[in-house]
């Protein structure tokens, strides 16, 4: 391949920082005393066998390339990660498989003078890699090279993103508690203002008929505040020993016979014949569910299929909310747990929220999966014990 054609599922590039080895323009210049160490030369040699199998079952990518380019090993996580079809057993050489920039540096120039990078990428997979590259100058010269080693971060850089969605919304709900505290008293006013104003406006029809339009709005406005004061009050639970098998149960027994549950969307229980009881405050999570449910049954208009479950794991359970929905682009996914975002027309974007908070505060955590067109499942772990 051209090293200047670009690769399709080219990784963009989020950072860089390139730590330039001081001085050393000359990679070879780094070797040791190769002559004191001829059992070393043959050491590594013999050593690639093993390290390719040992390498195998690491979850980091690893990729050493000698100096010429070639490819000396490649692990099953490279492979699977940069969708490299070789091992490093058959010549090939990195410019076989990508172009020189790929990783966001010049691999000739990298190579050429020794330099190190230590980089973050995000895939079009949707993989967040971290990916560091250091140079190993053992052996022989033909065994000199850079090895690059590419791990998954996608879980931490989650993780951390949950950390910080938490701080914006104990802050952001701080501040929209006091708003909506400020705007309600004379919110109160000047719905009781337009009120008088409509009773004596009784001989002009147009100018009542603002006045009426002026209360709806106050009202719109008061359930609004309503709702803020609402959910920036921190949920209060009592934690009571329930068994979750009968709660899901139960909470399935409901849902079947709401109206808003229409006959086109079938529901599945899966869940274990023996009890898995665990802390919680039952009216709570009941509503968590539902949050989950009725979104799920949203995301079905034209029917599909609703599946709760229930599994127990160490120290903790699952509870999965299932659908075979719509499913959401990633724009949607990002912005889920944010309080006031929605996509339906008469959606208040306030229920994952809710259910995020008792959630929360049942020590637990919501995890969320989902593919357009194909579904979404909620899972809601929570802890066995408090
Ligand atoms: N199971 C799902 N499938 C597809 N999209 C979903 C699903 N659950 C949530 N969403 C998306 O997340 C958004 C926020 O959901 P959330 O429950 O917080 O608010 P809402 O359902 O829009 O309004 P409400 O406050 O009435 O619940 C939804 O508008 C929808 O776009
Ligand atoms: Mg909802």
């Amino acid at each position: 391949m051209d090293p200047a054609e670009p690769k399709m599922g080219l990784p963009s590039k989020l950072l860089e920082r390139p730590e330039p080895v001081n001085g050393l323009s000359n990679p070879g210049g780094m070797g040791m005393d190769r002559s004191a160490r001829p059992g070393l030369e043959r050491g590594i040699a013999q050593s690639l066998p093993f390290l390719r199998e040992a390498l195998k079952h690491v979850s980091d990518a690893v990729l050493f390339l000698d100096l010429s380019g070639r490819i000396r090993l490649a692990n099953e996580a490279a492979a699977k990660f940069f969708s490299l079809p070789v091992d490093g057993t058959d010549g090939s050489s990195y410019w076989d498989h990508f172009p020189d920039d790929y990783f966001g540096f010049s691999m000739r120039e990298s190579l050429k003078f020794a330099l190190p990078h230590r980089l973050l990428y995000k895939t079009q997979r949707l993989l967040e890699l971290e990916i560091e590259t250091s140079f190993a100058f053992l052996g022989p010269p033909a065994d000199h090279g850079l090895v690059i080693v590419a791990r998954n971060i996608a879980e931490r850089l989650r993780l951390a993103r949950i950390a910080n969605r938490g701080d914006r919304m104990k802050e952001l709900g701080e501040l929209a508690a006091q708003v909506a505290h400020e705007i309600r008293n004379p919110l109160g006013g000047i719905r009781g203002f337009a009120s008088l104003l409509a009773r004596d406006l009784e001989s002009q029809p147009s100018l009542q008929e603002m006045a009426a339009a002026i209360i709806e709005g106050t009202k719109t406005l008061e359930k609004l505040v309503a709702g803020i004061l609402h959910f920036s009050r921190p949920v209060r639970i009592q934690p009571e020993s329930k068994d979750l098998c009968a709660l899901l149960k139960e909470v399935a027994k409901f849902v079947k016979v709401d109206p808003a549950f229409p006959p086109s969307v079938k529901m599945a229980l899966h869940i274990p014949n023996r009890p898995i009881v665990a802390p919680v405050d039952p009216d709570a999570l009941k509503s968590a569910l539902l949050n989950l449910i009725f979104n799920a049954v949203q995301a079905m208009p034209d029917g599909g299929l609703l599946t709760l479950s229930l599994i127990q794991l160490e120290g903790c359970c699952q509870i999965g909310v299932q659908d075979t929905g719509i499913g959401m682009e990633n724009e949607v996914l990002q912005s889920l747990f944010s309080p006031f975002f929605t996509t339906k027309k008469r959606g208040n974007g306030l229920g994952l929220v809710e259910t995020d908070k008792i959630v929360k505060a049942h020590n637990g955590s919501i995890d969320v999966r989902s593919q357009p067109m194909k579904g979404s499942t909620f899972t809601i772990t929570l802890p066995l014990r408090r």
